[in-house]
């Protein structure tokens, strides 16, 4: 066997064996081969895709590269989500707590956001003296202790994939069903969960911006996972604007905690609230704590309102050092001072919102990284008021903008003016969650 072989065979729209895909991901993080084979290898990819059969062995070889964390002696049922990414998608800071509530247990390995969209470990970075890092042992111990833990992927896992990912960051082979199928899924694997939850979101602010192309994924994604014995369910949602309100990493993690306190199912943004009760409600049932939709909804709404799910939430900060101060409203977290209100300029409807765009005003301000390695202001952030259907008076607040140089907020407003459509008609509001499958 030899690459060159292998890269001719993929050319030529041939199905590679296991053993031809594990020599390939085996050979290239071993330095077996040069990086020039393995972006022609990708690029064939790119352009032949692959069958389900070697979308499996891929993901396989990925997941095989590294460690496997064991779940199996944990004292309830295990289970994760993954989000395919957003603007203002913070639901996995309310989520994770909440699930460990309900009386599951969630290990979770998080990542960084990068260009538009927002990483949850950047914003648990938030948190004075929260711990991202720390060894398999630990972070199985203290997600059976708290019922749920979040850390960043070591590079013990699955780290074919960091190699993989990097090589095709700089080849325009990202945008692939079975390169995306077995990057995802080889991590979400070895973190052992018994149950993955995805939320694929569509939509101007997603990685995938149509439906047919969301359901492509979520069918490879559900495959692997159902061949590898988990429990797969996939929630398509709604990335055509901001979740919540908040945009940026203290305020967006303030805006969770927040909506985690026991009246916050009311008083906290509605679409943030029913997506997280929506994705925890089938982690609940697909897990098989609840054997129906509306059963599982029940439990999720009473950990959510008897406050039991917030004092997971203050159990699990502290058991990863942060420091935060529940009293306060802010938590006791740094945001910039408000540098800008950006007004509505006309009586209108808000019709549409290029949502990408409102992700790249974070960077404006310091707040998102266009390369893996750029600094981060945590405490840059905007709000973004309306909802898509809203009717807004001239004057009216559009966005605020928190930041501590004037000349960046200003960037970042002329941005989201021209990533907003108004229309002198009525507008349609978008619905949240699109289609389910499993
Ligand atoms: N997220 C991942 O982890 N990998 C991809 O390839 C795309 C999104």
């Amino acid at each position: 066997m030899n690459i060159l072989e292998i890269i001719e065979a993929k050319k030529r729209g041939r199905e590679l064996s296991a053993g031809q895909i594990e020599y390939v991901v085996n050979g290239f993080t071993s330095d077996a081969f040069a990086d020039y084979q393995m972006s022609a290898f990708l690029m064939a990819v790119w352009f032949r895709g692959m069958t389900p059969e070697e979308t499996s062995s891929l993901t396989g070889a990925m997941l095989h590269s590294g460690e496997e964390l064991d779940t199996s002696g944990m004292s309830g049922p295990t289970a994760d989500k993954h989000s395919t990414g957003g603007v203002g998608d913070k639901v996995s800071l309310l989520l994770a707590p909440l699930a460990a509530a309900c009386g599951l247990k969630v290990p979770m390995l998080s990542g960084r956001g990068l260009g538009h969209t927002g990483g949850t470990l950047d914003k648990l970075e938030a948190v004075p003296g929260y711990r991202i890092h720390m060894d398999n042992d630990e972070f199985l111990a203290l997600t059976e202790k708290t019922g749920c833990a979040i850390i960043g992927q070591s590079g013990s896992i699955a780290p074919a994939d960091g190699r993989i990912y990097a090589m095709r960051d700089v080849t325009a082979t990202v945008d692939c069903v079975p390169l995306i199928t077995a990057s995802i899924m080889s991590k979400k694997l070895a973190a052992g969960p018994g149950t993955i939850i995805i939320d694929l979101k569509t939509g101007s602010g997603a990685f995938m911006d149509d439906l047919t192309r969301a359901r492509e994924l979520a069918a490879a994604l559900v495959a692997v996972g159902k061949l590898y014995g988990r429990r797969m369910s996939v929630v398509f949602s709604d990335m055509d604007q901001p979740l919540g309100v908040a945009v940026g990493h203290s305020n967006e993690t303030i805006e969770a905690f927040a909506a985690l306190r026991p009246d916050g199912r009311r008083s906290a943004p509605e679409d943030l609230v029913a997506l997280t009760e929506d994705l925890v409600a089938e982690m609940v049932r697909v897990a098989g704590l609840e054997p129906d939709r509306p059963s599982a909804l029940t439990r999720v709404r009473e950990a959510w309102d008897s406050g039991r799910a917030f004092d997971f939430l203050l159990a699990w900060i502290k058991a990863q050092d942060g420091v935060i101060d529940p009293d306060r409203e802010d938590f006791g977290l740094k945001v910039a001072p408000l540098a800008l209100e950006l007004e509505a300029p006309n009586d209108a409807w808000l019709s549409k919102i290029n949502c990408r765009q409102v992700g790249l005003s974070l960077a404006d301000l310091g707040g998102a990284r266009l390369q893996y390695d750029d600094p981060l202001d945590l405490t840059a952030g905007i709000e973004f008021l309306p909802k898509i259907g809203d009717k807004l008076n001239r004057g009216d607040i559009l966005a605020k903008i928190y930041c501590t140089n004037k000349s960046k907020a200003q960037a970042a407003s002329d941005r989201i003016l021209s990533a907003v459509t108004f229309s002198s008609e009525a507008a349609p509001a978008n619905a949240l969650i699109l289609d389910r499958m499993e």
